[in-house]
């Protein structure tokens, strides 16, 4: 396993702000009445203000805020086509089902992913198969994906870990190279940039997360991108019941519309609701983006002289999209487990998450998919050790410090 990268860059110690409070060993680093949740969303007062409009309008259901929303989304993202839904695990299902994936079918992915990633595989009846990642930057190594193609292989889902962009280059030549279909897990990705161009428009779809904890958000939510005009309108269709086009509007001032049910759909559509967060949201992605990016570098200044593994630093030519910032916690390096790690930084009343635990560590998948995590041994080590830090754009520079003392006050530097 590579050592941290950034190691020695750094001649900057920890960051102690000159407000830090004066912290004996038994007092927690923060007071308990003032924990510090983790992806705690930034909600500004235009967020409010539209949210009121739709409770004022009673547009609350699908409507014109989702058709703004789409479009934004679409403009900023330089893509063809855009489609709300309510998860980005709705965006999965219904994009493998546009791309015609079914029963049997083989689809490579990751094992440092959330479970709805293979879930969506699953539920269309098809079959994930994982391919282990590479060990420094966390995503899918496309050499394990062409190991594991097989006459049965239909397409490839990366998912671009933590905001940093998969080899697309390696990815899109192995799926031309055997024709296979590329669906795109974006879930941490809105901001992310491959050689200046936006992630989620290299396969033939991109689906994004709107989830709580992410760099956008619209509570729960999700957007699929696709160059494809039939499969944005095949997708749109299976999102609200399978019902023919425009059917959210058969209740407006332009006139009862009649529905037909062209296809057994889902109820998986966006709601004005959502879309009045997610409209001001993307407007204030950029700043956000930007505060992420100055916590992430105080955090790697601030932890260089640890006996941690530090995240590489983003790739030449590719932007990150700073969605988690996380540490790898070896007990021979550091003293001492991960899992006693996020006992003490919880006991510091800092909150932390762990993405992931290696898919195949799951009861579920090792009896029906008989995985064994051991096949994957990059992501067997990570997810044994990985850990992530606070990295939101609500973060203020005290509850930045806060983290790092409780770090500090954890694992002793070398
Ligand atoms: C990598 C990844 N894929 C898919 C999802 C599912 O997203 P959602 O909660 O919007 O369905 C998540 C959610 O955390 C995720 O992190």
């Amino acid at each position: 396993m590579g050592s941290s990268v950034g190691e020695g860059d750094s001649p900057s110690g920890p960051v102690v702000a000159s407000h830090a409070r004066a912290v004996t060993d038994d007092a927690p680093v923060r007071p308990r009445d003032d924990f510090l949740v983790f992806g705690s969303p930034l909600i500004g007062e235009e967020e409010k203000r539209e949210i009121l409009d739709c409770l004022e309008t009673g547009w609350i259901g699908t409507g014109p805020k989702v058709a703004r929303f789409e479009e934004d989304f679409r403009h900023y993202k330089h893509a063809e086509h855009a489609v709300a839904v309510h998860s980005c695990t709705a965006a999965l299902h219904l994009s493998l089902l546009a791309a015609g994936i079914g029963q049997g079918d083989e689809v490579i992915t990751t094992p440092i992913t959330f479970g709805a990633t293979a879930n969506a595989i699953l539920h269309t009846g098809g079959r994930p198969v994982l391919a282990d990642v590479d060990a420094r930057t966390l995503n899918i190594d496309p050499a394990q994906v062409e190991a594991r193609i097989t006459d049965r292989t239909a397409a490839i889902l990366p998912v671009h870990f933590a905001g940093r962009p998969c080899d697309l280059d390696a990815i899109t030549a192995i799926a031309e190279r055997h024709g296979l279909r590329v669906i795109e897990d974006c879930a941490h990705a809105v901001e992310t940039l491959y050689h200046g161009r936006h992630v989620g428009t290299f396969g033939d779809f991109g689906c994004f997360s709107f989830y709580v904890t992410k760099n956008l958000t619209t509570a729960e939510g999700g957007m699929i991108l696709t160059r494809d005009e039939e499969a944005a309108g095949r997708v749109r269709m299976l999102a609200l019941h399978g019902l023919t086009r425009d059917a959210w509007k058969r209740f407006s001032d332009e006139g009862y519309k009649h529905y037909k049910v062209a296809a057994c759909g889902f109820k998986y559509n966006m709601i004005d609701l959502q879309a009045a967060l997610g409209i001001h949201q993307l407007r204030r992605l950029e700043e956000s983006w930007e505060r992420r990016r100055q916590v992430w570098d105080t955090y790697q200044a601030a932890f260089a002289d640890l006996p941690l593994t530090l995240p590489a630093d983003p790739d030449p030519e590719t932007r990150h999209a700073y969605h988690l910032y996380t540490v790898l916690v070896d007990r021979d390096a550091a003293g001492l487990t991960r899992d006693e790690f996020l006992v003490a930084i919880t006991a510091e009343n800092i909150g932390v998450g762990v993405h992931y635990e290696s898919l195949p560590t799951h009861p579920y998948y090792q009896e029906s998919l008989g995985w064994r995590s051991e096949d994957y041994p990059n992501s067997h080590w990570i997810g044994e050790r990985t850990v992530s830090l606070p990295l939101s754009a609500k973060l203020e520079d005290r509850d930045v410090d806060d983290v790092i003392r409780a770090v500090r006050k954890i694992v002793a530097p070398r």
